[in-house]
């Protein structure tokens, strides 16, 4: 599934390998939050799909909320006419009126549907939501999922150390393993250091994806005081992306600069290396162009120095 070449993960104790940088594709056909249609298209999408599997980035994150369904859509046609194996993480949503287990599986069936395929490579609960459901049927009936063929690997998304150790807990009753939690991650987002969610998912064997790994275009040092490039979606209403944000993390950027000019790396990939350099956590950040795409494959086949990475560890302590 992965070029030789490429630096790889094995996501928990599963069968999936995958490189250690993923793509986020929640932008991919969202209007709501991504303005998906105006400031970019889906031309520019599937050349982005293109740049990636030429290089060897097969893991896609979806959902089936992304673009209402959209994302896994275009996954689906861009897939169709790729000639790479590609390995899809998509995410079922707990909404408070699934109560049923046969509900989950209709969920599953349509995301297996948009994406043209008969097999997701990794399920993830996209929220700990699970209302009369309750969380061992929910965890029971994806176990079963696996058994029967429709689900490789189960995954978890914005679990706490407490709901980590439960999901771990009852798969494990079934034989199946937890393969990620899925969580924020990126140096202006550390909380899963302190919050015990790091700690039981290396004590568990459980992969961390890191979602939002560039803290959404931040980290890569274009939006800021001296540019005059404005955040486009819903970005816009984030106070990070203020005057006041940008000179919080000026000293951040101006250090994943600083790495970067003496490496010949840009911001973004020295940001990402400094996840990549975790053990057992995958950043899967999203991309709207081939540019992007390509600038963040640099991320892989390095990495920063223990003094490199402890300044900007210390830098972003506060986050
Ligand atoms: N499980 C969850 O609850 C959850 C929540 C959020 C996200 N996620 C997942 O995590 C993925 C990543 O998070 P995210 O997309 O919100 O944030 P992100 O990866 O931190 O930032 C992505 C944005 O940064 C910009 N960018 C990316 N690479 C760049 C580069 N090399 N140079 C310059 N700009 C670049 C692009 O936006 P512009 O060009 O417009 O600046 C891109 O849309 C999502 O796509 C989704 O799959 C999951």
């Amino acid at each position: 599934m992965v070029p030789s070449a490429l630096q790889t993960v094995r996501l928990g104790p599963t069968s999936l390998e995958v490189p250690a940088l993923g793509i986020g594709t929640w932008s991919w056909g969202d209007k709501l939050y991504w303005d998906y249609g105006n400031t970019y298209d889906r031309e520019q999408l599937h050349a982005s799909f293109a740049a990636a599997t030429e290089a060897g980035l097969v893991l896609f994150d979806t959902a089936e909320v992304y673009g209402l369904g959209e994302s896994e859509r275009l996954l689906g046609a861009f897939m169709k006419g790729s000639p790479y194996p590609v390995c899809i993480a998509s995410k079922y949503f707990p909404f408070p009126w699934r109560i049923f287990p046969q509900q989950v599986v209709d969920a599953l069936d349509a995301t297996l549907e948009r994406l043209g395929r008969s097999q997701v490579d990794l399920y993830q609960i996209h929220w700990p939501l699970h209302f009369l459901l309750g969380h061992k049927t929910l965890l029971k009936t994806l176990a079963d999922q696996v058994k029967a063929g429709k689900i490789r690997a189960i995954g978890v998304s914005n679990y706490s150390a407490a709901q980590l150790r439960e999901a771990h807990g009852y798969l494990k009753e079934w034989g199946v393993p937890l393969a990620v939690n899925q969580v924020q991650y990126s140096l202006l987002e550390r909380c899963i250091e302190r919050n015990g969610v790091l700690a039981a998912a290396r004590e568990l064997d459980v992969a961390i994806l890191a979602y939002c790994p560039l803290a959404q275009g931040l980290l890569t040092g274009k939006y800021g005081r001296e540019t005059s490039l404005p955040p486009t979606g819903a970005r816009r209403l984030d106070p990070r992306f203020t005057a006041t944000g940008f000179a919080k993390i000026l000293p951040v950027v101006d250090a994943l600069r600083e790495i970067g000019d003496r490496r010949d790396r840009t911001a973004a990939q020295v940001a990402l290396n400094w996840l990549i350099t975790r053990a057992q956590v995958v950043p899967i950040p999203g991309a709207k162009t081939p540019e992007q795409v390509r600038d963040n494959v640099g991320a892989l086949g390095w990495s920063l120095s223990p003094e490199e990475g402890d300044l900007l560890a210390t830098l972003t302590q506060e986050f």
